[in-house]
């Protein structure tokens, strides 16, 4: 008779025959850094994430520090927007100034920029808008010259994830025209118009004042259509592939990494993060198995990078 049971006798037997595990390195964090002054706000439908001015932010990136995650993605919010988000490739932007200060603390940390023009735009659309369109290849020179001086300012890797077409070639060739030949690319190139990003966008005031994202970003009934933008990207230059969100696409996860040799990430987005703080506060469900479940379920699918609010948490856990 088979007996599975007799691998799962004791935790020195099971933890002999595991097959996935979860490390710090594997972890990325997002941290969110506001323009103004003496500033942590908490993000209400994020228990535990706060939007950092960037004379407080040394309290996050000392917490960062200690936890052992050394890579994190960054998001800036402007005091002031405007219709080509001009903010978003300003010399002094917010992000651009976060990110020389991460550097001038913390040097080794890895940072990843979010390239997109949502956070910046008084329409909080990811691109340019004519007569209520978002205009594709108008956008992408915005993109690339964010691209750059996000890098000028320190960026270690540069994220694109406004979802226009074709902004992976148009940024690598901006980066290479730069001499920046040798950052690479995190693509957001699977990325779902997605119910899970609302408490996101309170958190970095990106919500589209009128319409929705869903002439850009993919309809979540799709998996094929998963594919071939990730092949594109590839072709186009991508050097780590992203699906996002990440629980409710496991099978997109599981597809890419076996069709594919490039790194995948997947991003446990906001309102994943909400529901299981939710709950967690509620009693309703042990928190820390739960996000080591959801964790190691998208690395199982076959992500290698995990982008999580919970990974500083996670960090913490892993040193228990
Ligand atoms: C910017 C961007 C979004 C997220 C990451 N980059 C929001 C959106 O597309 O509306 C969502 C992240 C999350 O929900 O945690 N375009």
């Amino acid at each position: 008779m088979y007996r599975g049971r007799r691998l799962r006798v004791n935790e020195g037997i099971r933890s002999l025959v595991r097959e996935t595990h979860i490390q710090v390195e594997n972890l990325v964090y997002p941290v969110f850094i506001i323009e103004g002054t003496n500033i942590k706000a908490p993000v209400d439908s994020m228990p535990g994430i706060y939007q950092y001015s960037i004379d407080r932010l040394d309290e996050e990136l000392d917490r960062i520090h200690e936890s052992g995650v050394s890579s994190i993605l960054v998001f800036g919010i402007p005091a002031h927007k405007d219709e080509a988000g001009s903010q978003a490739y300003a010399e002094d932007g917010i992000t651009q100034k976060a990110i020389r200060y991460i550097k001038s603390r913390y040097p080794e940390m890895i940072i990843i920029a979010d390239v997109c023009l949502c956070e910046y735009t008084s329409h909080g659309h990811c691109g340019l808008i004519h007569e209520g369109e978002i205009l594709n290849d108008e956008t992408l020179p915005l993109l690339c010259k964010m691209s750059v001086s996000l890098c000028n300012a320190g960026a270690d890797i540069i994220a694109p994830s406004d979802m226009m077409d074709g902004r992976i070639e148009a940024i690598r060739k901006a980066l290479d025209e730069n001499g920046m030949i040798n950052v690479p690319i995190m693509s957001y190139s699977a990325k779902y118009a997605s119910g899970f990003y609302s408490p996101f966008r309170d958190a970095a005031h990106s919500a589209p004042c009128f319409g929705d994202r869903r002439s850009y970003q993919m309809d979540y009934a799709n998996g094929k259509e998963a594919l071939r933008e990730i092949e594109h990207d590839i072709e186009e230059g991508a050097d780590i592939v992203m699906v996002k969100p990440a629980l409710a696409y496991l099978d997109v996860i599981k597809e890419v990494s076996g069709r594919f040799d490039y790194p995948v990430a997947a991003y446990n987005v906001s309102g994943e993060y909400a529901m299981v703080k939710a709950a967690a506060q509620n009693g309703w469900i042990d928190e820390k198995r739960i996000v080591m479940e959801n964790l190691i379920g998208m690395k199982r699918a076959g992500a290698s990078v995990l982008i999580t609010y919970h990974a500083l948490d996670v960090a913490n856990w892993l040193k228990e």
